[in-house]
């Protein structure tokens, strides 16, 4: 079905012809466009962005390029194509018909599952809402802008997931996605990672890098799940997704690419001297990936878990790409996990956030391996690394404990005193702060940053990306 850009909100899930629901959304949609004024990106309101739009879910029309103000975005709810059939592909109902309404019994655990992932979406434009001040391009700029319009969408994708079938308690939760916000006192977001700052744009590479990555590593779970309009939805939020970790791996390859040339010009490694020179030296952003990979892995939850075995066994979530294993029903067979008191046998069940975890790590380690590549061709013998899953765990078995990144666990006063060996000091966040010039003459790129290999959209890298008013 093509998307009714006629409508008040563009839909294919034939929104008119359901007018209770079609009103419900419509009485929420103000708020959201109050919430975006508030608190997505500011002072940009004006700005003409070079911005892709979804005008179907086929190859065809889900990117379509134009220049759009933002708050002018057309959010709506797009799934992808129902498949006749589907069937559970997982757990004890595995082969069943996949449900097209909630079980009355998994309502509770699907409305947290939607409500927590719904909950990332617009944390991430709050975190990200005062970046555009300090954008290395306008190439850069129009990316951020893309990303922030996208995550508001998915906030509308799980929005018309509670509207639609959770009724008055689905309707609470949607007004809460936007009543939370990231790092307030009162009334933070959900999880840990999405309170965080980033105010600066070696973070935000970091966080689209591993921060969306997790996000991506969610999606495919859900897209596996037996409630078929959860699938749908995250199945096309997918495509969005992939250019947001574009953004990450491509940012973090060009800090690299940049590193190499500044170190080539000055015949030296030295960090004060590279950074005397207004470029970032490799141990810094080796400290940013350790922060932000660390954090990020949090997100996959405890590595023994009675929820994640529920959620599996019930059909809800699967494991991200589930067709890839054998077993998909994982009633006999066990996991060796280590936990700080020696190897432990654990149910498979139970040990899935462990598993997602692990090919979430497989995933990232393909970034590493290009910017190694890299490195390595300029003769350099440093090479960057993610850190163990066990450093800096606030969740779980590892939780609190003193490890270093190489997975060592160290006396907790070394710990202390060598933290900022790993993780960004106060003085390295001052100095990547202080490398953020905005910079917004088409085609020209900040310092410490080196310019894409290509533009958005085959269009050359001088294209005005955004034309500011
Ligand atoms: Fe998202
Ligand atoms: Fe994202």
């Amino acid at each position: 079905m093509s998307i009714n850009y006629a409508e008040k909100i563009p839909n294919n899930v034939d929104l008119a012809h359901d007018r209770t629901l079609q009103r419900a959304l419509e009485h929420w949609q103000p708020h959201f466009l109050q919430w975006w004024h508030e608190m997505g990106p500011s002072d940009f309101e004006k700005a003409d962005v070079y911005l892709r739009t979804a005008t179907s879910v086929d190859a065809k029309g889900w990117a379509t390029y134009g220049a759009v103000k933002m708050p002018d975005y057309r959010w709506g709810i797009f799934l992808a194509d129902q498949e006749p059939e589907r069937k559970i592909g997982f757990g004890d109902q595995m082969g069943q018909p996949a449900w097209q309404q909630v079980p009355g019994e998994h309502r509770s655990t699907l409305r947290r599952l939607i409500v927590t992932q719904g909950d990332t979406e617009p944390a991430s434009v709050e975190q990200q809402r005062l970046l555009g001040h300090l954008c290395p391009s306008l190439y850069d700029l129009r990316n951020l802008f893309q990303i922030n319009v996208e995550e508001g969408r998915h906030l509308w994708a799980m929005v018309y997931l509670l509207h639609a079938y959770f009724g008055r308690d689905g309707r609470e939760e949607a007004e809460e996605l936007l009543a939370r916000h990231s790092g307030d006192a009162d009334k933070p977001r959900i999880l840990t990672t999405f309170n965080e700052p980033i105010s600066d744009w070696l973070s935000l590479y970091c966080f689209t890098y591993f921060t969306d990555r997790d996000g991506k590593y969610q999606l495919k779970s859900f897209a596996e799940s037996g409630f078929d309009p959860l699938s749908r939805t995250c199945r096309f939020m997918l495509t969005e997704e992939a250019h947001h970790m574009f953004v990450g791996e491509t940012g973090i390859g060009r800090v690299v690419r940049r590193t190499l040339e500044v170190m080539k010009e000055l015949g030296t490694d030295d960090p004060a001297r590279i950074r005397a020179h207004g470029a970032v030296d490799l141990p810094l952003l080796q400290k940013y990936l350790n922060f932000w990979c660390s954090s990020s892995l949090d997100l996959f939850g405890s590595e023994i878990s009675s929820n994640a075995a529920a959620s599996f066994a019930n059909g809800l979530k699967g494991r991200p790409d589930e067709s890839q294993y054998a077993d998909h029903v994982l009633r006999d067979v066990s996991l060796k996990l280590d936990t700080p008191e020696g190897a432990q046998e654990v149910p498979m069940l139970n040990a899935l956030n462990e598993v997602m975890r692990e090919s979430y790590l497989k995933d990232c380690e393909i970034g590493l391996k290009r910017w190694n590549r890299a490195i390595e061709r300029a003769g350099h013998e440093f090479r960057l690394t993610l850190p163990s899953s066990r450093f800096r765990r606030a969740i779980g078995s590892w939780v609190g404990l003193p490890v270093d990144p190489s997975g060592k666990l160290l006396p907790k006063d070394e710990y202390e005193r060598r933290l900022h060996e790993w993780v960004p000091s106060p003085e390295d966040k001052a100095f990547v702060k202080s490398l953020m010039q905005k910079v917004i003459e088409p085609g020209k790129m900040a310092a410490w940053v080196a310019p894409p290999d290509r533009g958005i959209n085959n269009l050359p890298l001088d294209y005005e990306y955004v034309h500011l008013a």
